[in-house]
């Protein structure tokens, strides 16, 4: 079909992205040391990366991952959404304070599928915030690079369908392509409140395999395209199973029982979970 509304070269990395066929991803979200440092989970990435690149659709990490903590022979093996704003740390209490990190050339000589900006609709650097995504879509539609936007929240931010209907929409409004947001109830509205423009949806803190599983059930049949979950799946026991049980319910629809049963497969008979 064609699609008047994007370029071939957009239109070529979102199908990268977002698999054509079922119009769903798995994004694995491996990003958090630019801000965080060696969290758990992350503390030998390369590792991390190695073994659970093979399960997602896409890996969503930073330049230095890329750099340091891909092994040679996995580069290119998956396409990378690439983050590109950053400059704060968990030792202040306002991580809004973000700019532009990454540079629209870089993204494209490191083969980047896509580049990620966070807003932080509603903190003290709102305006900012939002003016990286804009400028980085300008330099980005030049190029034929899709721009994925993540409604960072604020701790002040109630995580609830207003306040992440009105982050969404003012993302697809600056003209994102993707948009990276959290669960919350009547999750539904929010999809319809920003399409066509696919949604998917962030894991946050680790939580359990069921709720992290139910969470990624809820999201898709409430019309996003996929997740882009970390913590619940690499500060698992089990991360192979998470993200396998994970890809059942996205890509095949699984209930949350039967993904249950994937990642049990996994997990000697005295570990398994009901
Ligand atoms: C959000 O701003 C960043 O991309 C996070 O590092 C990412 O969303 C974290 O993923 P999760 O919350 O699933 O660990």
């Amino acid at each position: 079909m064609v699609n008047a509304y994007l370029d071939i070269g957009i239109q070529s990395r979102m199908n990268r992205i977002i698999n054509s066929k079922d119009n769903r991803v798995v994004m694995l979200a491996i990003d958090h040391p630019y801000f965080q440092g060696p969290t758990t989970g992350l503390r030998n990435m390369s590792n991390t990366i190695t073994t659970l690149l093979p399960y997602c659709d896409c890996l969503m990490t930073t330049r230095g991952a890329v750099r340091s903590n891909i092994a040679p022979e996995d580069v290119g093996s998956k396409p990378i959404m690439l983050r590109v704003t950053g400059g704060n740390s968990v030792l202040f209490d306002e991580l809004s304070d973000e700019k532009l990190t990454v540079t629209i050339k870089e993204a494209i000589r490191m083969d980047a599928a896509g580049v990620a900006v966070s807003v932080y609709i509603g903190s003290a650097n709102q305006q900012q915030t939002i003016i990286n995504l804009t400028e980085m879509i300008n330099h980005a539609d030049e190029y034929g690079i899709p721009v994925l936007a993540v409604t960072a929240v604020g701790k002040n931010m109630a995580r609830n369908l207003r306040y992440l209907s009105l982050a969404s929409r003012i993302c697809q409004d600056a003209g994102a392509r993707i948009i990276k947001t959290y669960y919350c109830e009547e999750f539904s509205k929010l999809v319809d409140a920003v399409a066509p423009t696919p949604v998917v949806v962030a894991g946050g803190k680790y939580s359990s395999p069921p709720d992290a599983l139910q969470m990624a059930y809820n999201s898709v049949q409430a019309g996003a395209v996929g997740v882009d979950f970390g913590r619940n799946i690499f500060q698992d026991d089990n991360p192979i199973g998470m993200i396998k049980g994970i890809c059942a319910i996205v890509h095949e629809n699984h209930t949350v029982k039967e993904a249950l049963d994937i990642y049990n497969a996994y997990l000697p008979d005295a570990c398994k979970l009901d």
